[in-house]
């Protein structure tokens, strides 16, 4: 699934970059170019980085090392 639109990310994209030690919006968007441009994402993107959840996700998707 996208998560954002304008640059073609998705969020196994985004939830491999969590693993890979990004935990800002900004480092995000330098990875990934994510919410680099007209900012919409930026509020999901910010979710990911704060849901609990999101490391049981990246392992579940195997994403983890
Ligand atoms: S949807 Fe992410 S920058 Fe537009």
């Amino acid at each position: 699934m996208y998560v954002c639109l304008c640059r073609e990310v998705t969020e196994k994209q985004v939830l491999k970059t969590i693993s890979g030690g990004a935990n800002t919006v900004s480092a995000l968007q330098e990875a990934l170019g994510a919410g680099g441009q007209c900012g919409r994402c930026c509020d999901y993107l910010q979710g990911m980085l704060k849901t609990p959840a999101a490391g049981a996700t990246v392992k579940e998707a195997g994403l983890s090392s």
